[in-house]
């Protein structure tokens, strides 16, 4: 297989700098092919502003969404971008890894996926009508592609358990996992949450390292997350509700997009 795994730490020599090794060691060791976008080590750009639209005139008003579309159309995204869009292209596989920052993902991980996911390709495609509301969820142009992320978290796990004050890991990752990743039609993996990563001995490493690599050897045959897709009959079109009789009596929120109860970090 082909893995892209976009890498989130300004510091090599951190527990995330050891845990990509690991999993890049292991991805080599059984035959497949790996590029690692090092987001910090390339500089990458975090932020959409003008420069990223060079052939919108300086007079013009930048509406985000309508340069990003006329650009990505036009073949027109700045080179950066577009190396990125083709790794994606080329991956059967794609990993964010990344330190949980302020209950989210570094900002310079939101702006790689603010600049690559662009307009007519990750969102804004597909035909509308009273079946179908655009290629999303579950449909897309990443469709067929596996999908996980790499988290670590200063937090213990019951910190994030279901009655933990900073509230449950999976509602917390879930705008990454459907909102970024499902969305564009990546199944997605459950995640690997090394939890308390600066509590870490060089035994505990080594298990949490072992526990990597067994992630990696399984990346194909994990069951994804069992996401509900779009279009598939379960909501209404165009409320984008799920059905009233679909789900637990009663229930809402993250969980009734889920076909099925699931545990799902590792
Ligand atoms: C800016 C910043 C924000 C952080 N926010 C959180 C957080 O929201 N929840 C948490 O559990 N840990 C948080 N931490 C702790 C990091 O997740 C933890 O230090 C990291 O996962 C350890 O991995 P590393 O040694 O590779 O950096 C934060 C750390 C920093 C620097």
């Amino acid at each position: 297989m082909k893995v892209l795994l976009v890498f989130a730490h300004p510091e090599p020599r951190s527990l995330n700098g050891a845990l990509r090794d690991v999993a890049v060691a292991e991805l080599q060791r059984l035959g497949h092919e790996v590029q690692v976008s090092d987001l910090y080590a390339m500089g990458w750009k975090p932020a959409i502003d003008r420069a990223d639209f060079p052939n919108l005139a300086s007079d013009e008003r930048l509406l985000p969404t309508e340069a990003s579309k006329a650009a990505f159309g036009a073949g027109e995204l700045t080179q950066d971008v577009r190396d990125e869009i083709d790794k994606l292209l080329w991956a059967d596989v794609v990993i964010l890894q990344f330190p949980l920052w302020w209950f989210s993902m570094p900002a310079i991980l939101k702006g790689w996926v603010e600049r690559v996911f662009a307009c007519g390709f990750a969102y804004g495609v597909g035909e509308h009508s009273d079946k179908r509301w655009g290629n999303r969820y579950g449909e897309g142009v990443l469709a067929g592609k596996r999908a996980m992320l790499i988290v670590t978290t200063g937090g213990w796990e019951q910190h994030y358990g279901p009655r933990g004050i900073n509230g449950p890991i999976d509602d917390l990752l879930f705008p990454i996992h459907h909102g970024i990743l499902f969305y564009p039609g990546c199944e997605v993996l459950p995640p690997y949450v090394l939890y308390q990563a600066g509590r870490l001995d060089s035994v505990g490493f080594e298990t949490a390292a072992e526990r990597l690599r067994a992630r990696m050897r399984t990346l194909a045959e994990t069951p994804p997350i069992p996401y509900r897709r779009q279009n598939g009959g379960d909501y209404l079109i165009p409320a984008m509700e799920l059905r009233p009789e679909l789900g637990e009596p009663g229930a809402e929120g993250f969980a009734v997009h889920l076909s099925q109860e699931v545990g799902s970090s590792a």
